[in-house]
């Protein structure tokens, strides 16, 4: 149990540095968003629609989603697949779109003791960096391209 804590914690400081780095570039104007009941964000941060095809290059992109370091995905051309988190095969079926945005922006709202990173929120974090601060882990479009590419995983 002890053991299992720390390999997410490394994990988590792994994500951190890798995340932080990128963040520096992805970083685009912040856009308001607006989380409906504490489950959803029905509206595209951008008004676009997504890029499937691009969102799950994104997924996988070990400095940007590195959603591979804690789930299993549909994906068996890539190797080390995550088992902290949830299967994701599937999960554009248990979920809406406004629902999977939700959980890229900011998983906390849905459950505050996640460790899952959340790829779109510029406040609330306990130790960023200075020149990180305001910036988020991947650009508001990304989000809108990952979401499109989870909701092709029937
Ligand atoms: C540091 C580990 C970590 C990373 C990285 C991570 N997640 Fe998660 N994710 C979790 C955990 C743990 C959960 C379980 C629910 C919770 O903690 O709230 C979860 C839950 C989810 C869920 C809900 C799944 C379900 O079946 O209920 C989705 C969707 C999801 N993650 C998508 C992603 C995507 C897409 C990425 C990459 C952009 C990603 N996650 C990156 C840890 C992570």
């Amino acid at each position: 149990m002890a053991l299992k804590a720390l390999a997410v914690a490394a994990i988590g400081v792994a994500m951190s540095l890798a995340v932080g780095i990128d963040s520096a570039k992805a970083a685009d104007k912040l856009v308001a968003l607006k989380v409906v009941d504490e489950t959803s964000i029905p509206k595209s941060l951008t008004g676009n629609a997504g890029d499937a095809k691009n969102g799950r290059k994104l997924a996988i992109h070990r400095k940007k989603g590195n959603c591979l370091a804690c789930h299993k995905m549909p994906i068996p051309d890539q190797q080390f697949h995550g088992t902290i988190g949830p299967d994701l095969a599937g999960v554009g079926s248990r979920y809406s779109a406004a629902e999977l945005r939700l959980r890229l922006v900011n998983p906390k709202v849905v459950n505050e003791d996640t460790i899952m990173p959340s790829f779109y929120r510029n406040t609330g974090y306990t130790a960023v960096l200075k020149k990180f601060k305001g910036k988020t882990v991947v650009a508001a479009q990304d989000v809108e391209d990952m979401v499109a590419y989870l909701m092709t995983l029937k």
